[in-house]
């Protein structure tokens, strides 16, 4: 695992954007797509920021193609806090990314109507090339995407029970816990590590326990984000608070990028 530790979210957040950029600007200049996995929350909105100012200075995103990681389930399209709600609102709409190229599970089906939809979402993802980057917010719990303890190493995109932290975490959204959504459909283990690069962000003290028993701690599934410390190309992104339990030491790639 590359661990780079910058002195704030915005520079942080400037890094993650430009290894997309440059990505894909470099599948641009040879014509082909450049595939990648997102995330929502509140970790990755000043990434998505800079990428809107990379597109307007000229680096084209028609030919990107994007699959998220999750939507609350049941949840409609339009509703202020879905996952459609917030990639459109804080990104898609501001840059030249073609509609049909976006993917986003979608929560309005009904129960009987899922299965077949995550199916097709993963082969969609392999018939596109699979995943060049994936995107990566951490939950308090080590959730990423909407992957909860428990989850097998194997699993693809499938429905999944929101557990009790992560729905506690979500309340400020939706105005009180109990408003929150107890399931949502979300991409596997298996599908995020089948991406060729993995980049997770994490921001402020409030990450630093489950940053370091991300990096630090055994591989379990009580912790999925452990389970990133198998793939051979992840690249953890923190802020000077989120590292700050870090045991550098041990570390053995950290490269401090504080000033
Ligand atoms: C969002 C997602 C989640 C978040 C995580 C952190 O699409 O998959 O795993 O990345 O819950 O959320 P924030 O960024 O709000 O702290």
């Amino acid at each position: 695992m590359k661990v780079l530790v910058f002195d704030n979210k915005r520079a942080g957040s400037l890094y993650a954007a430009q290894i997309i950029a440059d990505k894909v600007i470099i599948n641009n200049s040879v014509n082909e797509d450049t595939v990648l996995g997102l995330a929502t929350g509140s970790t990755p909105t000043d990434m998505y920021r800079a990428l809107i100012e990379i597109n307007k200075n000229d680096v084209s995103f028609s030919r990107v193609i994007t699959y998220n990681l999750d939507e609350y389930y049941p949840m409609k399209k339009s509703a202020s806090h879905s996952y459609h709600y917030y990639m459109y609102d804080i990104f898609f709409q501001h840059v030249d990314i073609h509609e049909e190229n976006i993917f986003i599970p979608n929560g309005e089906l009904k129960n009987n109507e899922l299965n077949e939809f995550c199916k097709e979402y993963e082969l969609s993802i392999k018939r596109n090339g699979g995943i060049d980057i994936q995107v990566l917010g951490l939950g308090l719990n080590g959730h990423i995407g909407f992957n909860e303890p428990g989850v097998s190493q194997n699993s693809v995109t499938r429905k999944v029970a929101l557990s009790d932290t992560t729905r506690e975490a979500a309340a400020k959204y939706f105005e009180g816990k109990e408003k929150v959504p107890y399931e949502a459909v979300s991409m596997g283990i298996k599908t995020i590590l089948d991406a060729e690069h993995i980049v997770l962000m994490a921001w402020g003290n409030e990450k630093a326990e489950i940053v370091k028993k991300s990096i630090e701690g055994r591989i379990s599934e009580d912790v999925p984000s452990t389970f990133l410390q198998e793939h051979e190309n992840v690249t953890i992104i923190l802020d000077s608070e989120s590292a700050s339990l870090l045991n550098r030491s041990r570390v053995s790639l950290i490269e401090s990028k504080l000033s």
